[in-house]
């Protein structure tokens, strides 16, 4: 469905960028358009130097994103439907290939395709009535963005056979329990992604990257290649300004000022 209305759009607030998807009359659902538009502002949008943390929520209040479109979905033929979830599989690694941060602020429903853009966040922040499930079954489908792959590395094989099975919804503080959300707040979760945003962006800019490399790369590696792996990135930091400016300032007993390099 095309619309005059931008269905994805973004808002630069100093260090921080806000990608909000807008499609508030269907709860956020994804659709290719809105899924293109969202790659197309991580591509375009995230090169500026002092960027530091990008936000993704669901405009409309009610809604971070309801799932992959139904509507869109009825019809596909088993090619069109492969072609789709591989879509929403590289949208959620070009989340992670994001070269900052991404926080996923979640108000309201993330189901299905919502819940799994919400996982590929590296943090998920839960507002007060945020609510999450992967009820795929009860349409007669299973999760095509990922779910069953990221969501048993993010929760163990108990709690995502349980979701995927199920299709129960959760709460916030069940899925902070669980470990699929980082954090669960009281009030609205933009808000407290937003600070964890600015949070961020005062950090060293590199060793924020690099802490993120070395999470990212080596998640499923073995422990020894994984550690291997970690030393080299720590020792990459004392080839930094950044590791110059933090250590000083700490023994100085001032606010550091990075430079990102
Ligand atoms: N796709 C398309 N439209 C959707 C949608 C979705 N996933 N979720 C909600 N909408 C639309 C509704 O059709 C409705 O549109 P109309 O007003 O034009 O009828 C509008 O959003 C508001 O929804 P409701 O009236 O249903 O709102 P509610 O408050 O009564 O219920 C809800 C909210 C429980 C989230 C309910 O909308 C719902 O169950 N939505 C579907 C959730 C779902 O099954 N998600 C998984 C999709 S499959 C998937 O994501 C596969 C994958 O992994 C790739």
């Amino acid at each position: 469905m095309s619309t005059s209305e931008p269905v994805v759009f973004w808002e630069d607030r100093d260090a921080i960028g806000l990608l909000t998807l807008h499609r508030p009359k269907a709860l956020n659902a994804l659709n290719a358009e809105v899924m293109a538009g969202v790659a197309e502002l991580l591509r375009t949008r995230t090169s500026r130097p002092d960027l530091r943390a990008v936000v993704i929520t669901g405009s409309g209040g009610k809604a971070f994103a309801a799932g992959a479109d139904i509507a869109a979905m009825q019809e596909f033929t088993p090619a069109q439907a492969e072609a789709f979830a591989r879509l929403g599989q590289d949208l959620a690694m070009a989340v992670q290939a994001c070269p900052v941060p991404v926080i996923a602020a979640v108000d309201g429903f993330a189901l299905g395709g919502g819940c799994e853009l919400a996982m590929c966040c590296d943090i998920l922040i839960a507002g007060e009535k945020a609510k999450f499930g992967q009820p795929e079954v009860n349409l007669g489908v299973i999760p095509g963005f990922g779910g069953t792959q990221r969501l048993v590395r993010r929760v163990g094989m108990a709690a995502a056979m349980d979701l995927c099975l199920t299709g129960r919804i959760i709460g916030a503080q069940e899925a902070v329990a669980i470990g699929l959300a980082s954090r669960a707040v009281e009030g609205s979760a933009l808000d407290a992604a937003l600070e964890t945003a600015a949070t961020i962006a005062a950090k060293g800019p590199v060793a924020v990257r690099l802490a993120r490399r070395a999470l990212y790369e080596n998640a499923d590696a073995d422990l020894l290649t994984g550690l291997a792996a970690e030393r080299s990135l720590f020792a990459l930091c004392f080839a930094t300004a950044d590791q110059k400016e933090g250590m000083a300032a700490f023994l100085e007993r001032r606010d550091p000022v990075y430079t990102g390099r």
